[in-house]
């Protein structure tokens, strides 16, 4: 999950003690330029490092760490990422802005006409982490966020009116636990590792989620369902994935979020979460993600059609297997340069365990592809 298109007053985050977790306070500078050295990442929970903090150990021009939220309803939708590492590191090779902190922000509005406002250039990135939440000021842009040391709420807040056309707050009241790309966040042996030098955690898989923002002079507020997780890398996206299907949805009870990536080789590595009324019922390697539509194989090959939906395929073990289908999708961004590129859909997702009783809902899904 991606977008196309730090000074921290620690005081602020003096909040209230929380009886779970930690509440070591840290605070990291992630400069706008690029380190020239080799970096190392993070890979494994810990006990004291922080769910939401940065995993990597500097940009260098081949790594890459960000901080993705989105808010999706059944006709409106928000998609923000906090950046830090370079385009050509983030996949969009060729671009060769020297800046390591940006950020984006797009979605579409509820009469179906989608808007995206352009990368945002920032100066250093600060982020104080409390517990396991983080505070990020991508700072001179306007754009920050704040996470509770346990991650129940977190904020996005967008103060850059003049600049950019866009001011407000967006709000995520999560309603399930977090999960690294292997186990819950309870569980901290857990690694972090989605695939060869490619980490996940998902701070806020489902949310309510409130945006009340105004764009472009107007206002633009609805509610849905909010989500929030961190990607990084050692190398460039490009030289690490061949193909991924990622996306998040309420179906009924269910909270599914769901990650099936090929790497360089074809290996398909995948992680898949669903919580039913908020309780975690598995966070593991379990997901089957499978394009459909017409003329659709898998893997995809160059150049890549768009599917019509998607097939979400989780074994929970003893509970048995789920299976979800997107029915319908909204397209709000879709590029394919011979076999590379990505796409952004939002739309209706139906399921539950199989044989039993299926539900409707809503989500957002995308599909990354390097076919080189
Ligand atoms: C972000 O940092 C800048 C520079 O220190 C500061 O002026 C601004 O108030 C900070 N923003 C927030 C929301 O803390
Ligand atoms: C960044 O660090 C990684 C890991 O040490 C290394 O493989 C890569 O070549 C480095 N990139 C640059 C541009 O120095
Ligand atoms: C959709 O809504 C937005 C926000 O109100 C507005 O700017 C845009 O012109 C509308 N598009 C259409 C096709 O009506
Ligand atoms: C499927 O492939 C056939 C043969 O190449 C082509 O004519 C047709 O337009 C394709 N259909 C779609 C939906 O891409």
């Amino acid at each position: 999950m991606r977008t196309l298109s730090i000074f921290s007053s620690v005081g602020v985050l003096a909040l209230a003690t929380v009886s779970t977790g930690f509440e070591a306070t840290n605070t990291y500078i992630i400069p706008s330029t690029m380190v020239s050295s080799g970096v190392t990442i993070q890979t494994n929970a810990a006990d004291l490092s922080p769910f939401d903090g940065p995993k990597i150990s500097a940009v260098n021009g081949s790594s890459f760490d960000w901080w993705y939220f989105d808010v999706v309803s059944p006709t409106a939708s928000i998609t923000i990422s906090f950046q830090t590492g370079t385009f050509d590191a983030l996949g969009y090779p060729g671009y060769n802005v020297p800046y390591a902190t940006f950020c984006n922000v797009a979605g579409i509005y509820p009469n179906g006409s989608t808007f995206s406002i352009p990368v945002v250039l920032a100066g250093p990135a600060i982020i104080t982490t409390v517990g396991d939440g983080a505070y990020g000021n991508w700072t001179g842009s306007g754009f920050s966020f704040s996470g509770t040391p346990d991650l129940s709420e977190v904020t996005v807040n967008l103060e850059a009116a003049l600049s950019y056309g866009i001011e407000g707050i967006i709000t995520f009241k999560s309603i399930a636990p977090a999960h690294y790309a292997t186990g819950l966040i309870s569980d901290r042996s857990s690694s972090e590792i989605l695939l060869p030098h490619f980490g996940w955690a998902n701070a806020v898989p489902d949310s309510v989620a409130n945006v009340d923002l105004t764009l472009f002079g107007e206002k633009f507020t609805f509610s849905g369902r909010g989500y929030h997780d961190k990607n990084w890398g050692m190398l460039p996206l490009q030289d690490l994935i061949n193909n991924w299907y990622w996306g998040h949805a309420k179906v009924g009870p269910y909270s599914v979020v769901f990650f099936d990536a090929l790497d360089k080789n074809n290996v398909e590595y995948t992680s898949a979460y669903i919580a039913v009324n908020g309780v975690p019922i598995k966070a593991g390697p379990v997901a089957i993600v499978r394009p459909y539509g017409k003329n659709i194989t898998y893997p995809q090959t160059k150049p890549a059609t768009l599917f019509a939906g998607l097939t979400i395929e989780i074994d929970v073990g003893v509970r048995g297997v789920y299976a979800f289908k997107t029915v319908s999708q909204t397209v709000l961004t879709s590029t394919d340069n011979d076999g590379y590129g990505y796409t952004r859909a939002q739309g209706v997702i139906i399921g539950g365990p199989v044989g039993g009783k299926q539900h409707k809902g809503y989500g957002l899904w995308d599909w990354q592809h390097f076919y080189n």
